[in-house]
């Protein structure tokens, strides 16, 4: 079943400098990136992505956690892989969530840890299942970051929204 899945190297996997490491290992699914972006997480859309988990001990710390705080690196790389099962695929090379039971060889079992204060710091995200897979690209991309419709989009016309353009240069259009 084609599928797609939500894959974020999170700050301890970016201030360890993994990235091409996890991105060599996460070819092995032969699975095709259709969306890439380096995004500051903001505390809302921290807490809209770990939603489910509002009510556990460790909540506050997984926020500081996916924000960068506990880093110094405030950025995570977020992808959607597309592709033949590319939520088992993915979920197979990336391990257990728990990084102590992860395979040794998985992303995970390779160079996550559990910190003194019981926080898994285990380098990826990758969605669980189809309906968290949506939910979480939908949360963290737009249609247009994304090369294929992955999910049926409408058009709207917006009107009065400010947006952030590239400056003209001085010389430019002389
Ligand atoms: S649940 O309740 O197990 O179904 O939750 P799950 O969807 O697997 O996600 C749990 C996320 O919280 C991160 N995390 C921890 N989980 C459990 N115990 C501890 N101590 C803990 N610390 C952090 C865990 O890594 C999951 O986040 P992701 O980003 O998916 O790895």
């Amino acid at each position: 079943m084609i599928q797609q899945t939500l894959v974020l190297i999170k700050p301890d996997g970016l201030k360890k400098s993994l990235t091409g490491n996890i991105l060599t290992r996460l070819s092995e699914t032969k699975l095709e990136i259709v969306a890439a972006k380096i995004i500051r997480v903001s505390r809302e859309l921290a807490i809209q992505h770990y939603w489910h988990l509002k009510e556990s001990p460790f909540f506050e710390e997984l926020i500081k956690y996916i924000q960068g705080e506990l880093h110094g690196r405030k950025k995570v790389l977020t992808m959607v892989y597309y592709g033949e099962d590319a939520i088992k695929r993915v979920r197979l090379l990336a391990g257990a969530t728990n990084p102590e039971e992860a395979d040794s060889i998985s992303i995970r079992g390779s160079f996550g840890r559990i910190t003194t204060k019981g926080i898994y710091e285990n380098v990826i995200h990758c969605s669980e299942n189809e309906y968290e897979a949506e939910r979480e690209i939908k949360l963290w991309f737009k249609p247009d970051n994304i090369i294929y419709d992955v999910y049926e989009t409408e058009v709207k016309e917006l009107k009065n929204i400010k947006t952030k353009v590239w400056k003209k240069n001085e010389n430019e259009n002389k």
